[in-house]
């Protein structure tokens, strides 16, 4: 990095849970990995909720706090922008970006709808800008050592890749009616958590082929108007009308993947007692791992030893043997953990060596046809549902 490099100036529309993130992220690009990536500036926080976005740009940095997603459009000093807010906003605002000339990193799921989905892909097509979606996970240290033990053939022919996402945000009625809960099916638990864990899953395992024996249900099926801003899964003042739940809670599907893996999935928000519970088995004829988000510093793995007094699993302590650890935490030395703000800082991080054209860019983002896939296999998932479990194709991986 030369300190005459035309900075990359960054705005991130959405300073809720996770546009925060995001902020946090930007800011932190050029304390990791090596030289190469212009100087960022942080340009903006834009969000609905002025008082949000002025907190968000105090906190994190950023030059200044707008009330709208059109003044970031608007501002031709900004260069990339992260969307982070309601998943049925994202399309119109990729879609202004884009014509703006602004490289879009897009919170998952992809859109709000499967229509929507499938023109932002279309819109990746023709656009000379960076598009990206935002798949953390992808970024997780004891998740990407696991997909090169897979690559490497260390666990022999895959078996069973088992996966699930329990969260237990939802599990409180009195929960406010937030952005979460509208929306058909498909956009609920499969959309919100769903997503990641499919991503992980092929990211670990290689390209899912089709589903079947989907069940969907919803467990609290009206929840309280809320009376002021939601943020996150925060609980918020509520009303005494009550609207309806649009979309799922709970979910499970069985998948074949296109190699001939089986995998097995289930997903809820209305799991007691598990904040962020991102986890799985794959399992192999010559070994095995497992990654639990609870436990996100570490992952088992399980391999033939000689010596059968030994054998067993072992536990795999994050540290720089791991991708993404060196030069990626400040304190290089194993057992100082691994946290999600890192994993977004190393995304923010993949996004802007793809803007700036970095001679040795981390891995890529996902690409939004990447995120329309996660949802056309949600489609799928729903659709197996809508049919007493019928086994339904997905379309091949891009
Ligand atoms: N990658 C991850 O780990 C992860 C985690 C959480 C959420 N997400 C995704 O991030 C996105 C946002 O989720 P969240 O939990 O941060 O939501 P949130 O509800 O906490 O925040 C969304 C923000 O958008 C603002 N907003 C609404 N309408 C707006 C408008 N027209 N213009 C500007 N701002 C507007 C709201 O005021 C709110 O502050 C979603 O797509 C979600 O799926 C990703």
């Amino acid at each position: 990095m030369t300190s005459s490099a035309k900075p990359l100036s960054v705005a991130v529309i959405g300073a809720g849970m996770a546009g925060r993130s995001h902020a946090a992220g930007y800011r932190n690009v050029n304390t990791v990995f090596g030289a190469g990536l212009p100087p960022v500036r942080l340009a903006a926080i834009a969000d609905a909720n002025t008082a949000l976005a002025e907190d968000a740009a105090r906190r994190y940095g950023f030059d200044k706090a707008l009330p709208s997603w059109e003044a970031v459009a608007e501002d031709p000093t900004i260069d990339a922008v992260s969307i982070v807010v309601g998943n049925a906003l994202h399309r119109p605002i990729a879609e202004a970006l884009v014509a703006a000339g602004k490289h879009v990193l897009c919170e998952k799921p992809l859109a709000g709808s499967l229509e929507d989905a499938r023109a932002m892909a279309e819109l990746e097509r023709s656009a000379d800008v960076v598009t990206a979606v935002g798949y953390t996970f992808r970024r997780s240290p004891g998740i990407a050592a696991i997909r090169d033990h897979v690559r490497r053939g260390e666990l022999g022919d895959l078996t069973l890749f088992s996966g699930r996402y329990w969260c237990d945000y939802a599990t409180d009625p009195k929960g406010p009616l937030s952005w979460r809960f509208k929306g058909g099916a498909g956009s609920g638990a499969l959309g919100d958590v769903g997503s990641h864990v499919i991503d992980a899953a092929e990211y670990v395992a290689g390209p899912i082929a089709s589903v079947s024996g989907a069940t969907l249900s919803t467990q609290i099926p009206k929840r309280p108007l809320p009376l002021g801003a939601v943020v996150g899964h925060n609980a918020a003042p509520v009303s005494d009308e009550f609207g309806e739940v649009e979309n799922e809670d709970t979910a499970s599907f069985t998948a074949r993947f296109e190699s001939g893996l089986v995998g097995t999935f289930s997903v809820t928000r209305t799991g007691f007692g598990l904040p962020n519970g991102l986890a799985f088995d794959v399992l192999g004829v010559g070994g095995r791992a497992a990654f639990d988000q609870h436990r996100p510093a570490e992952y088992l793995f399980d391999d033939a030893q000689p010596d059968a007094r030994t054998r067993g699993a072992r536990q795999i302590i994050a540290g720089p043997q791991l991708p993404y650890f060196a030069g990626g935490v400040p304190m290089e030395a194993p057992g100082v953990g691994a946290s999600n703000a890192d994993n977004f800082t190393y995304q923010a991080r993949a996004f802007l060596d793809q803007v700036a054209r970095v001679a040795e860019p981390l891995p890529a983002c996902a690409s939004f046809a990447e995120g329309l896939r996660t949802m056309e296999i949600i489609r799928a998932i729903v659709e197996s549902s809508q049919t007493g479990g019928a086994a339904v194709t997905v379309p091949p991986a891009v």
